[in-house]
């Protein structure tokens, strides 16, 4: 096997984080999301993950991205279920592998975006398929924005990104967003300060600085600085609901009660929200 070297600078590495959760998940049964294609890339990557078990247990960091990728991977497709034809946009994609776990139809156009290294790394460890680009860029930087049509409802993911972006770049991608597409939806997943904060402590100890920027207090941030979104849905990361639906033993033992728990301190059941807002035009 052709073994992949990765060598990526500051957050581009968090891909490495969610790839290592997603593919230790589908190594074990019960599994959450059960995506081989992830293990097979992880497989392929020549990479030193010890220093994130340093940090985190592995049961809670499968845990914690599986159930996060399983969610949004049920937004995508009810979007698709209500657009046949749609343009998918996954901003921040990093080694994600949803175009496949979703598999969408021939009206689909899907996108994923991130900075160039990963994208280089995406382009080795992954297949070209039908109406599927990768684009090598910042989501900030406006001029990759022109390539994609505008002609389709809009699906915005963006999973793991806005903590990594200055709050002014976040408000402008938001902005940038509504002014290009008048129909669709976007869905993240926010950070508060007190997450940002518990997130930094560990970053800082591997990369040397704090690399997560933006924390967002509550969903409805985003709206008030942008009219043309409307916040439809938003779930705790750490909430029991996420638990619901999963086969008995996949997640840790007692993190239904722990899960409560933290429902109870809202600055803890706020650390992270799952946020679904609707492009509704000026
Ligand atoms: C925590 S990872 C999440 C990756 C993926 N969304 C997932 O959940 O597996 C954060 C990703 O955001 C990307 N990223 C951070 N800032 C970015 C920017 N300005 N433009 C494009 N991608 C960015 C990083 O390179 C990294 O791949």
């Amino acid at each position: 096997m052709t073994r992949v070297e990765i060598r990526f600078p500051d957050a581009m590495e968090t891909s490495l984080i969610t790839l290592y959760g997603i593919a230790t998940d589908a190594r074990i049964e019960p599994t959450i999301l059960g995506d081989g294609m992830a293990a097979e890339a992880f497989e392929k990557i020549d990479y030193d993950f010890s220093w994130l078990t340093r940090f985190s247990s592995p049961k809670s960091v499968r845990t914690k991205v599986a159930l996060r990728a399983k969610h949004f991977d049920a937004w995508t497709a009810e979007f698709l279920a209500d657009h046949e034809r749609a343009t998918v946009l996954v901003l921040g994609a990093g080694l994600d592998t949803r175009v496949w776990r979703i598999d969408p139809g021939p009206g689909v156009h899907w996108y994923d975006v991130d900075l160039p290294p990963v994208i280089e790394a995406r382009g080795k460890l992954y297949p070209q398929r039908e109406n599927y680009r990768m684009i090598a860029a910042s989501v900030a930087d406006p001029a990759w924005w022109e390539e994609i049509p505008t002609d389709r409802p809009v699906l915005v993911v963006a999973q793991g990104l806005v903590m990594y972006l200055e709050p002014a770049e976040g408000h402008a991608l938001s902005r940038r967003i509504t002014d290009r597409f008048p129909t669709g939806a976007v869905v993240l997943d926010t950070h508060n300060r007190l997450a940002v904060r518990t997130s930094n402590w560990m970053l800082k100890r591997r990369f040397g600085s704090s690399l997560m920027r933006w924390a967002i207090e509550d969903a409805h941030e985003l709206e008030r600085s942008n009219p043309k979104l409307r916040c439809t849905d938003a779930i705790s990361a750490l909430s029991p609901a996420l638990l619901g639906g999963l086969p008995p033993g996949a997640a840790p033992r007692g993190s239904e009660l722990a899960s409560r728990m933290t429902q109870l301190v809202p600055p803890v059941r706020d650390m992270s929200l799952y946020v679904r807002y609707e492009i509704v035009g000026a």
